[in-house]
């Protein structure tokens, strides 16, 4: 991840939904305003905990299209009063990524990399924080890697210890009994990480495993992305059938070949298929044959 030397890495635990609640209690501040992009069900549930605890503003929001595209943040004006600005890097239910990230200036930026955390490189230095539930890409739920700007580290802030990063900085860590079994995977999957040629390398794979669906999706007029293509996610590959009556068959059918949880979430509908960097190109090739033979045998 190239983490410069004046950010720290810290692992907490909670899941990455703690986090939701943890930036604001810690980044609160007296006449100062939490400022959020509105991108889907994750924000969402980032956005109601930033509420409970301080004035949240929405700078720019896409649910006027069911949350298909991330808002173009190019001309984006953040009050100088932010306490933080918050965005949800890759929303794993729409199926939508950033491309780029946007500049915040002096308010520091805080993402939400649940589930594209280590499947890209990212310039660390856009960031004041970090946050990254491990399931998805890099060891088992629960346990959250956070990368801090160490300028933004406060021990003498009024929250609870356990929601004070400066603490967990200061503790290595270790401010109580860490989830070993937890680091210790995510050890062995950086391992792997770098084996593989770092994150170069799996963006590469990544990016190849992705294209071969929705070049399936674009090649005909069957299949229908969910997400816009300026926003489409590496992660995960939403898209739905011409005709809702197919969905049980696709479904079932699909489950016959091993082919399993590619249902997607109700709030979208159709299916999405998840390619976090464990997910192999054998399994997607398999996925696009089957796609292929399914259009074949329902136009
Ligand atoms: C983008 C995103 N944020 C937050 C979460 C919630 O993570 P956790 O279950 O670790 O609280 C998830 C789902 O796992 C997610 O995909």
């Amino acid at each position: 991840l190239s983490v410069p030397d004046n950010y720290a890495i810290v692992f907490v635990q909670g899941g990455a939904s703690l986090q939701f609640a943890m930036v604001p209690m810690y980044f609160k501040q007296e006449g100062k305003v939490f400022s959020y992009i509105h991108t889907g069900e994750w924000s969402t549930k980032a956005i109601k905990e930033g509420k409970l605890l301080g004035e949240v503003k929405i700078l720019a929001s896409s649910e006027d299209h069911n949350f298909n595209y991330i808002p173009d943040l190019k001309n984006i004006k953040i009050p100088e009063n932010s306490a933080y600005f918050h965005i949800t890097s890759n929303e794993t239910i729409s199926g939508i990524q950033y491309q780029t990230f946007p500049d915040s200036g002096n308010v520091p930026m805080i993402s939400d990399m649940s589930s594209d955390f280590m499947s890209r490189p990212i310039d660390v230095s856009k960031f004041g924080l970090i946050f990254a539930g491990a399931q998805k890409n890099v060891g088992p739920a629960g346990i959250v890697p956070v990368i801090i700007r160490k300028d933004l580290l406060d021990k003498e802030k009024k929250v609870p210890s356990m929601m004070n990063y400066a603490i967990h900085v200061e503790n290595n860590s270790l401010y109580n009994t860490p989830n070993c079994f937890g680091i210790y995977m995510i050890g062995l999957v950086m391992k792997y990480v770098k084996k593989f040629g770092g994150l170069k390398k799996m963006e590469e794979f990544n990016r190849a495993k992705a294209k071969l669906i929705y070049d399936t999706i674009d090649a005909g007029s069957f299949y229908k992305g969910t997400a816009e293509k300026n926003s489409r996610s590496l992660m995960n590959v939403t898209f739905t059938l011409p005709k809702p009556d197919f969905d049980k068959e696709f479904n079932s059918e699909a489950e016959k070949l091993g082919l399993i949880g590619l249902k997607g979430h109700r709030s979208v509908g159709g299916f999405r298929a998840s390619l976090y960097n464990a997910q192999t190109m054998e399994n997607v090739k398999k996925l696009v044959e089957f796609m292929k033979d399914f259009e074949t045998k329902h136009k």
